[in-house]
């Protein structure tokens, strides 16, 4: 692919220092790039998005200079022409660009409940459109009120070179009772991406119960979200800027609340874009490097009420659209980095602690983190519509500071970095409420590992993580019976190699740069089981002289599994410099659960 392309400056550090940058360089407009949509590969496929019963435009608006100003807001209020009950809504985020621009975060909130976390592509070429679709069911009884405001805030900022504005339309779509059934391709027909599935003739019940109520109840949504967040003048995200930054907010809970649901929202950005690539600050300093991507390789976000830790995560890499070799993520984005995991903490046995009617504090804080990281939460809550007050207390307790081990060793721009952690905690609490007294235990583990090398006086870098976490919930009533029950077990492995070849002269070198990560999940509840596998791998290179790239080549190879009792769906994708070349799609599978 030739490129005729500008560096900035930020990126010759990656010369003398081999650190991710997050936005190494911008491309002109090129002539021969195809305009494609930038996707995320996930379930189910634009195809089998089932049809509404109604759709309702909530937010058209065009993204200019925003850095440091306010959100922008638009009043939302239920559809007159379906109203509730739904048995799903869906929101539509569709945006294009053009002009050069940085890929940008952003975010969407009803009433302060953060809806969805999101990411854009970099209009590098001369225009680019995505469509993001997120299941938002589980935000019911917010989608059921009037006069709530629909904020969102997309942080892009806009100079005489990077002139790209961001036009975004965000749509509710909505599904009443009897819209459940979805149609769906038969069994035996494997189909592919292009393929028109409207002529299908099966009708499929599971299509819709697709893993949207993910660690709530899965047959109903809260009745109550409480959103912990920022004032919102630049947006209700709290920015972390270091370790010690506990962001911290006063709420009331409603003494009749019977379950308790946390859903973290957590996105990691600035001199902690890369936090697994980050070597110790002591090989900065001995090596006198000009770069603040320091603090080691280990971040975990935690929650307080009162301040006692109640949960923490270790979140998913996610990886933008300008990041490790932006060619990567042309038109296939990396995993999530349109919509971004939350992470949920089941706090039904700290009721006990809030049901007061007096308010808590609530706080999250990043464990080494460094600037900047943007969190808020949203407080899933379930009433007793029998009882005005539920009695609650937690019975047994266990929860240890996570065990990190750092072992470290380099000789001037050489060395090798380990970082090894795990953690296990169990909770038990039982909650009296006018459905009887029932018992919540928890149980969660994980363990973490990063590996960092480099070699060749710093010029070949090697990252390799892992992580693998569980969760166990289980409520029983007094009689000992099963209530519900729940597992979750994630992996998310990872590892970058990237090697710079001089040239021989001083401003010229080639950059080879192999990746691959995946988000591994497998969900056991009460009433629902799945799978999902998403595997990446890019490998590419860019010729450099000075601030230009003067070649390069990238491809992405993806597969994305998911599977559940009734259906399985599987996706395998290859993008060669920036077109889509091998995409099939089949719901035949062998490994349906
Ligand atoms: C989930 O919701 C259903 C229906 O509202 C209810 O019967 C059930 O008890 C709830 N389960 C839990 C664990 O809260
Ligand atoms: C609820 O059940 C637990 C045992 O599961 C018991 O220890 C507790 O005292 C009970 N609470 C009330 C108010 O009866
Ligand atoms: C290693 O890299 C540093 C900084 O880039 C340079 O000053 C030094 O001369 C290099 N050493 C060797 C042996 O190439
Ligand atoms: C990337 O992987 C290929 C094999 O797939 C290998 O030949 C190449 O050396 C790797 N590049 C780096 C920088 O490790
Ligand atoms: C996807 O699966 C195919 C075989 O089904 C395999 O050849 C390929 O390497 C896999 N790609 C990734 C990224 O795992
Ligand atoms: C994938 O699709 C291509 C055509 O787009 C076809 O040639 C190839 O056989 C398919 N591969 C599989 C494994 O279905």
């Amino acid at each position: 692919m030739q490129l005729h392309t500008l560096l900035c400056l930020c990126f010759l550090s990656f010369f003398l220092t081999p650190l991710f940058q997050s936005q190494p360089h911008h491309f002109k407009p090129s002539q021969n790039t195809p305009h494609n949509e930038h996707i995320e590969v996930t379930y189910p496929p634009p195809s089998h998005q089932p049809t509404p019963s109604c759709t309702h435009q909530i937010l058209h608006h065009t993204f200019t200079n925003t850095i440091d100003t306010s959100p922008y807001s638009t009043p939302y209020y239920p559809p007159l022409n379906c109203p509730p009950p739904w048995s799903r809504v869906t929101l539509h985020l569709k945006a294009k660009s053009k002009c050069q621009q940085y890929d940008r975060i952003a975010a969407v909130w009803l009433g302060g409940v953060e809806i969805l976390r999101t990411s854009t592509p970099r209009p590098s070429n001369s225009k680019v459109f995505w469509n993001v679709r997120k299941d938002i069911t589980k935000y019911t009884s917010l989608l059921t009120k009037s006069y709530l405001d629909l904020t969102m805030m997309m942080e892009n900022s806009v100079d005489t070179e990077l002139t790209g504005l961001y036009h975004v339309t965000v749509t509710f779509l909505f599904y009443n009772q009897n819209a459940i059934r979805v149609p769906f391709s038969p069994n035996s027909l494997s189909i592919s991406s292009n393929s028109n599935s409207k002529s299908s003739s099966r009708f499929l019940m599971n299509e819709l119960e697709v893993p949207y109520f993910r660690g709530l109840n899965e047959s109903s949504p809260a009745d109550l979200i409480i959103p912990i967040i920022d004032d919102g003048e630049r947006g209700f995200w709290f920015r972390i800027e270091e370790e010690n930054d506990l962001k911290k907010r006063r709420i009331r809970i409603p003494r009749n609340s019977y379950k308790a649901v946390l859903e973290l929202c957590v996105s990691f950005h600035g001199n902690d874009e890369f936090w697994y690539s980050n070597p110790p600050n002591s090989y900065i300093k001995t090596n006198d490097l000009a770069t603040g991507r320091g603090n080691g390789a280990f971040r975990e976000v935690y929650v307080t009420i009162d301040g006692e830790v109640v949960g923490s995560e270790i979140p998913f890499p996610v990886v933008f659209t300008g990041g490790i070799n932006p060619l990567f993520w042309e038109p296939i984005v990396a995993i999530g980095a349109f919509n971004l995991p939350s992470y949920d903490f089941e706090l039904t046995p700290f009721l006990g602690k809030v049901l007061d009617g007096k308010e808590h504090v609530f706080g999250i804080g990043v464990i080494k983190g460094i600037s900047f990281w943007l969190v808020n939460a949203n407080l899933h809550l379930w009433l007793d519509h029998e009882s005005s007050v539920v009695h609650a207390s937690r019975v047994v307790r266990h929860s240890p500071k996570t065990n990190v081990d750092w072992t470290e060793g380099f000789a001037g721009l050489d060395g090798e970095f380990q970082v090894e952690a795990e953690k296990n905690t169990m909770v038990e609490g039982w909650v009296l409420s006018s459905s009887g007294n029932v018992s919540t235990v928890i149980t969660k583990a994980f363990s973490f590992r990063n590996f960092i090398k480099f070699h060749n006086n710093g010029t070949y870098k090697m990252v390799k993580q892992r992580f693998k976490g569980k969760k166990k919930v289980r409520v029983t009533d007094n009689r000992g019976e099963m209530v519900s029950k729940l597992k979750v077990k994630r992996m998310y492995p990872l590892r970058v190699i990237t090697l710079i070849e001089p040239f021989g002269l001083n401003d010229r070198y080639k950059l080879f740069t192999n990746f691959s990560h995946a988000f591994k999940e497998k969900y056991e509840g009460s009433c629902l089981i799945n799978s999902i596998s998403n595997v990446q791998e890019s490998k590419g290179w860019i010729d450099v002289m000075g601030h230009s790239v003067l070649s390069g080549h990238a491809s992405t190879k993806q597969n994305y599994s998911y599977a559940d009792k009734f259906s399985c769906y599987n996706r395998n994708v290859l993008a060669n410099n920036g077109r889509i070349v091998i995409d099939n799609s089949t719901f035949v599978c062998e490994n349906a659960l």
